[in-house]
């Protein structure tokens, strides 16, 4: 019979083995009362007499997948996860851990404090703290270097990626590996035989380290300014590693002070904030629907878009059919197909047999509608051009079959007029895919006003399979994503026709912390597309609203589309990615700032930044404020994976908060004087600050 130690650990005695057992579903996760079961349980074996071995278990998933998250930011009581560390690696007789599931932080950082550990071989270890923007304690930084050396550590804990257990073997971090499926039963036998050998007590922390020298950490922090991007957690990361040419008791007190450190820094909140966000976003009111039935996805169109999402589809393991309008585009699509998967190729992560076989196997192309009669999903990716995609619909309705689910993947027209085409407007919504659509992780779900709670679901259902994060949008021009970056490009566009340069304007973006800034975002797109989306909407623009882009309109006219053609606002001569301004850029607006009799002013970062901020936030604030997106959160999380918002800022509305709801307002009504229309507040902002909340206090989750 096993004796309870805390409401989540039990201790019981298998011969002469003391299990110490944890089960709190769903990942057990190291909170108080797990931290406290343990130690009481370190406290009984050491105590024991019968015990001549301890062994750290977890029921259910997975062993113990790091500290309780949520308490992150709260006193946690104690004792605290360092002392649980200490107290296991202290024990007077071995203790063992049996690894299955997904050992990481917390977890890993109990394991390694063992003297011996057994890992399921299916089982992933690691240390992602750098994730959450902090780092590993409880001794893990100086632990690891003992087990696995410096460099390695390193590499390790500023990537923070999980490691396959057969790996962390070799690389010292375990010493075992089982294939049977029961991790307490490999345990039991490991344990009983390492009592049988003899094996003792064996502390990692007595370990010596074997490559730590001052040159390695240089270089390492030299990396980490790099592979960080602003996110300070990877500098935090390699200063706590650095403690490992201390002693061990002294490297241990380096380390406490660099984690309070990582804890005391803004980013780790915004890092946790898009941890839970990321989940978070699945909450949907329609989330306890079930999906329907996937398994085959039909493709309209092979070009750059409907061949990402073909090899999206086919990497989550689901069967492809693509339709296009004849055998000469078809051909193209399939070249375009085979070329997503060119680099895994090169890069051996796939023979070109595999894809051969894969693309023979669970790939079918046709030129007739009439092939897609039995898919489960079908997914339009035709031209943007509302009577195009009507015409789609309109054959899709006649060929599909009942109860499969139709989407476009629009990303700005009405999906509801888009329904309205067919007989069954229920079956009918968005799935924005981004460019490239197998590499992109968001997916916008766009439920239109038929669209049933199922075929919600199964937009999501298809998003977790292809491992894409589904954020919910309503119908509107832009629905989130597009919606929120047309009003800062708008702000950008404003600042340049009033005397900011695109390059001061993204170089202030990439300062932010974005891989890059607005106009070197239009180079890579292409000019033409947001030119000719303007042509569409000359017609019903508001007359009164201000036109800033005739310098856009003037760099289609040059033909400097961007990378497509060379040139752009940057010269790409000889094809390269990157280039130096494009010197003729800067007269061209000069002129076009006389044509329109602007008196050109100069801007500071900061202040480029101001606009753009409240442009982005306040959109965003309409975007929640008449329930495009469901919460905040979502806005975040759509911006952070499909726009290249800074993660380690949490997205455009943790961000707000955290400059203060009141100061945006106030910047939004100071840029009103200069043009009312444009940055008139949003009413949920105004709100929101009248009220003394936050966007944060908006994110309870949404029923499901
Ligand atoms: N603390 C608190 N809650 C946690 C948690 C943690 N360390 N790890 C996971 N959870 C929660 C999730 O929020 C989710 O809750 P929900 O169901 O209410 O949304 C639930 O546990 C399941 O997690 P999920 O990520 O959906 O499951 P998964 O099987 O896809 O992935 C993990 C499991 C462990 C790989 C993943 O959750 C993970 O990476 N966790 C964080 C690990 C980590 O960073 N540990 C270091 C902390 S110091």
């Amino acid at each position: 019979m096993a004796d309870r130690l805390s409401d989540f650990v039990t201790y019981e005695r298998v011969d002469g083995v003391a299990v110490i057992r944890t089960d709190n579903p769903p990942v057990n996760a190291l909170g108080a009362d797990v931290r406290a079961g343990i130690v009481a349980g370190m406290e009984r074996f050491d105590a024991d007499p019968d015990a001549a071995i301890a062994l750290i278990h977890c029921d259910g998933r997975t062993f113990h997948a790091g500290a309780d998250i949520k308490e992150f930011g709260t006193k946690r009581a104690d004792p605290q996860i360092w002392t649980l560390c200490d107290r296991i690696e202290a024990a007077t007789k071995p203790v063992v851990a049996t690894l299955h599931g997904t050992a990481l932080g917390g977890g890993l950082e109990v394991a390694i404090a063992a003297h011996w550990r057994i890992a399921q071989r299916d089982a992933k270890v690691g240390l992602p703290e750098v994730h959450l923007g902090v780092i590993p304690a409880a001794g893990a930084t100086q632990r690891a270097p003992r087990l696995m050396g410096a460099a390695r550590a390193l590499e390790a804990i500023t990537t923070g990626r999980h490691i396959p257990a057969p790996e962390a073997r070799d690389l010292g971090l375990i010493d075992e590996l089982d294939d049977s499926g029961d991790a307490l039963a490999a345990g039991l036998a490991y344990a009983r035989r390492l009592a049988a050998e003899g094996k003792g007590v064996r502390r990692t922390g007595e370990m010596p380290v074997p490559d730590a020298t001052p040159e390695l950490f240089a270089e390492w922090r030299e990396r980490a300014v790099k592979t960080g991007r602003g996110l300070n957690a990877v500098l935090y990361c390699v200063e706590a590693v650095e403690g490992c040419l201390l002693p061990f008791e002294e490297g241990l007190r380096h380390e406490t002070a660099v984690s309070d450190k990582s804890h005391a820094d803004p980013q780790r909140d915004a890092m946790v904030h898009a941890f839970f966000g990321e989940r978070a976003v699945a909450k949907i009111p329609e989330a306890s629907a079930a999906p329907r039935r996937l398994e085959t996805v039909g493709v309209v169109g092979g070009g750059t878009m409907g061949a990402g999402i073909a090899a999206a589809a086919l990497n989550a393991g689901l069967k492809v059919v693509m339709v296009e309008m004849d055998a000469e585009a078809l051909a193209r699509g399939e070249a375009n197909l085979r070329r997503n998967f060119a680099s895994s190729v090169a890069k051996g992560r796939m023979s070109q047999q595999a894809l051969d076989e894969l693309l023979a196997t669970r790939w079918t192309g046709a030129a007739d509608f009439a092939a897609l009669s039995d898919v489960d999903l079908v997914v339009e990716a035709v031209f943007e051009k509302m009577s195009v995609k009507k015409e789609v619909f309109a054959k899709l309705d006649a060929v599909v079959r009942e109860g499969a689910v139709l989407a476009t993947n629009t990303s700005y027209l009405d999906v509801n007029e888009i329904a309205a085409v067919t007989r069954r407007p229920q079956d009918v919504l968005g799935l924005h895919f981004f460019s490239p659509a197998h590499v992109m992780r968001l997916l916008e779900v766009v439920v239109g006003a038929k669209t049933l709670p199922e075929v919600v679901a199964t937009g999501f259902a298809l998003a977790r399979r292809m491992g894409k994060i589904a954020v919910r949008a309503g119908v509107c021009d832009g629905f989130i994503g597009n919606r929120i970056l047309g009003a800062y490009l708008k702000a950008a566009d404003m600042m340049v026709e009033d005397g900011a340069s695109p390059y001061e304007v993204d170089a202030a973006v990439r300062g932010f912390g974005y891989p890059m800034g607005p106009f070197q975002m239009g180079d890579l797109a292409g000019l033409d597309i947001g030119y000719l989306n303007r042509r569409g909407k000359d017609e019903t623009r508001d007359p009164g609203e201000r036109y800033s882009e005739g310098f856009l309109d003037r760099m289609y006219e040059n033909g400097w589309l961007g990378q497509k053609t060379g040139i752009g606002f940057y010269d790409y001569a000889g094809g390269a990615r990157s280039g130096p301004p494009n010197p003729q850029v800067l007269p061209m607006i000069e002129a076009e700032r006389r044509r329109l009799g602007i008196n050109a002013r100069s801007f500071t970062r900061e202040e480029i930044l101001r606009r753009y901020i409240a442009a982005m936030t306040n959109e965003a604030a309409k975007v929640v404020g008449e329930g495009i997106a469901l919460r905040p959160l979502d806005v975040d999380m759509t911006a952070i994976a499909g726009y290249g918002y800074p993660r380690w800022r949490g997205g455009p509305m943790h961000h707000a908060d955290t400059v203060g709801l009141a100061k945006i307002l106030s910047d939004l009504q100071e840029f009103a004087q200069e043009d009312p229309g444009f940055w008139a507040p949003a009413p949920l902002l105004e709100r929101l600050v009248a009220e003394g909340r936050s966007f944060a206090d908006l994110n309870a989750p949404a029923a499901g």
